[in-house]
């Protein structure tokens, strides 16, 4: 009797895993194995390839922002874009001395993005990218102490931070492995540069409110001088925008074989030397 109850009991875990199984494989596929059609592909080893590459990734930006099932189920929608909570300490330089933590944080404009050039190394098939964002914008709840431009701040409140005229360089650095007779791009490291014609800001309750006229003079400087107050904060800046190009880069590329970017791209044995691959 108690085996009995204790099989049937299997049976239902069983039925019920291979529905979750099915249900997954309908939703979802943890990889392309066919091209998709928004994606048209280069050859590396072909003329014209940075015109065709920027072009590709143009269209994969483009579909980024429609939606890719995939990508959107686990990033979220890409504008406005949520982005993780950012812990910021930055001990002492000249323009600022402060630790803030930033929660709630979205930002606004990459569906407006651009690619105006990408370049990929045909040595380690690292990829140099320019991008450009018409406008950027990142609200967020802070709390924050220390020094920005000389001036004490201890506070709480809401900020945001508005860029015009975002170029954006991006170096990306990628190993490559083989998956299910594909090769696909593994992001090992991203760093970006930054431009911009403006900055703009607002935080509120600032000096844990004490002085709204304080409050209001401060937001004023901040934006008068805004090249400074950049400088000030552009480890969180320059850090928020890499965080999201190699969390949606690296979500998109363990998806999406390099194969289908560049077609006679080598296998990572071919590139690496059969000693190499992992
Ligand atoms: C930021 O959060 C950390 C822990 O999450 C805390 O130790 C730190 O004091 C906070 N900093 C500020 C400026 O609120
Ligand atoms: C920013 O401007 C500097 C100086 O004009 C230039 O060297 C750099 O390449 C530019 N970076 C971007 C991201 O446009
Ligand atoms: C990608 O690179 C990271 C860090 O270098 C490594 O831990 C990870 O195993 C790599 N993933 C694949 C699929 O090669």
């Amino acid at each position: 009797m108690i085996y009995k109850k204790q099989v049937s009991k299997n049976v239902k875990k069983i039925f019920i895993l291979i529905i979750a199984f099915c249900l997954n494989e309908v939703n979802s596929v943890e990889f392309y194995t066919e091209k998709p059609a928004f994606l048209p592909s280069c050859k590396i080893y072909e003329p014209g390839f940075t015109k065709c590459s920027t072009n590709t990734i143009q269209k994969l930006i483009d579909q980024l922002i429609i939606g890719i099932p995939e990508i959107t189920a686990t990033f979220g929608p890409f504008d406005p874009m949520h982005v993780k909570n950012i812990i910021f300490k930055q001990d002492s330089t000249e323009a600022a001395s402060i630790r803030a933590n930033l929660t709630n944080v979205f930002v606004k404009g990459f569906s407006k993005m651009k690619i105006k050039q990408s370049k990929v190394s045909k040595k380690d098939f690292s990829w140099d990218t320019k991008i450009f964002l018409p406008k950027m914008r990142m609200d967020a709840d802070y709390t924050m102490e220390g020094k920005i431009l000389l001036i004490p701040l201890q506070g709480k409140g809401t900020i945001f931070i508005e860029i015009e005229n975002l170029d954006i360089y991006m170096h990306t650095i990628i190993q490559l492995y083989e998956k299910g007779g594909f090769t696909f791009d593994n992001i090992t490291n991203i760093n970006v540069d930054l431009n911009m014609t403006r900055v703009r800001t607002h935080l509120t309750n600032l000096f844990n409110g004490a002085s709204k006229e304080v409050e209001d003079s401060t937001n004023k400087f901040f934006n008068d001088n805004w090249r400074d107050f950049y400088e000030a904060l552009k480890p969180i800046i320059v850090e928020t925008v890499e965080g999201i190009l190699y969390d949606v880069m690296s979500k998109v590329f363990h998806l999406i074989p390099a194969n289908f970017f560049i077609e006679d791209i080598p296998t990572s044995e071919k590139l690496y030397g059969k000693a190499n691959t992992a």
